[in-house]
């Protein structure tokens, strides 16, 4: 498989067409870093590398208890093949326990375990600031087409979390909470897409209670690439 031409570059990846191939593309991990609506911006070498690996081995995992998902298979330390499908502009944010902007914005203490798994969406827009929208925005904004689709995406991020969770649990991460993006493929199946990694999620240690994800980014902590590391060597235990 060829890389062809550039079609899109994303904070965290690029998107390649792939030459003699329209049903597929590549997607390459890039080593930037990026938070707050890419207010602040770092480079951290070999990120690209670990995300890929962390997320190729969770899509495997979520495919085995049944999502489906875009991943064909990873073809380099950066690169995955996947299949080309339409993202519904939707970030898909499933919640276990209380931070960021959730604490922020309702005031609900840091740490708080939520009575039951709160998804929330965010409307994909960068210009806008990627703002939280109820479902009759997104049907509005003709993100989605009916409230079906919505409870179609919310059962989707409960089941991923429902595989995800207790797997974390079983390597001593608390999964905090996760963004996942979804697409839409030439015969209107939604597949999990982009990906599943530390930039996407957060991850306390259960026993230090330690953040293990790109929260260290974020907030200054240090030792981000070393989060990841050991957040790989987990998966792979
Ligand atoms: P938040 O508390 O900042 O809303 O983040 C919730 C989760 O979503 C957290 O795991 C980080 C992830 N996330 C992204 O992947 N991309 C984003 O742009 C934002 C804001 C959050
Ligand atoms: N991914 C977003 C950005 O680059 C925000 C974040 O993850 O904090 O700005």
């Amino acid at each position: 498989m060829e890389k062809s031409e550039l079609l899109y570059e994303g904070k965290g990846k690029k998107m390649w067409s792939v030459k003699g191939n329209d049903e597929l593309l590549i997607a390459e991990f890039k080593d930037d870093l990026t938070a707050f609506n890419a207010e602040k911006k770092g480079n951290e070498e070999g990120k690209g590398a670990l995300n890929n690996q962390i997320s190729t081995a969770i899509f495997k995992l979520l495919k085995e208890n049944g999502i489906e998902t875009a991943l064909v298979e990873s073809i380099s330390p950066t690169e995955q093949l996947v299949k080309k499908c339409s993202i519904i502009p939707l970030e898909v944010v499933v919640r276990n326990i209380a931070t960021g902007s959730l604490s922020k914005r309702l005031g609900i203490k840091e740490a708080t375990v939520l009575p039951f798994t709160l998804v929330e969406f965010y409307y994909k827009d960068d210009a806008l600031g990627d703002p939280l929208i109820n479902d009759e925005h997104a049907i509005l904004l003709d993100i989605v087409q009916s409230e079906q689709d919505l409870a179609t995406l919310r059962h989707l991020g409960r089941q991923i979390n429902s595989v995800l969770q207790p797997f974390f649990a079983s390597k001593g991460l608390k999964l905090v909470d996760f963004k996942v993006e979804f697409g839409i493929d030439k015969d209107g199946n939604i597949l999990l897409a982009d990906e599943i990694s530390p930039d996407s999620c957060r991850f306390w240690d259960v026993d230090t209670g330690e953040k293990m994800d790109k929260d260290r980014f974020r907030q200054d902590l240090g030792s981000v690439k070393v989060a990841y590391e050991e957040v790989l060597r987990r998966i792979l235990s």
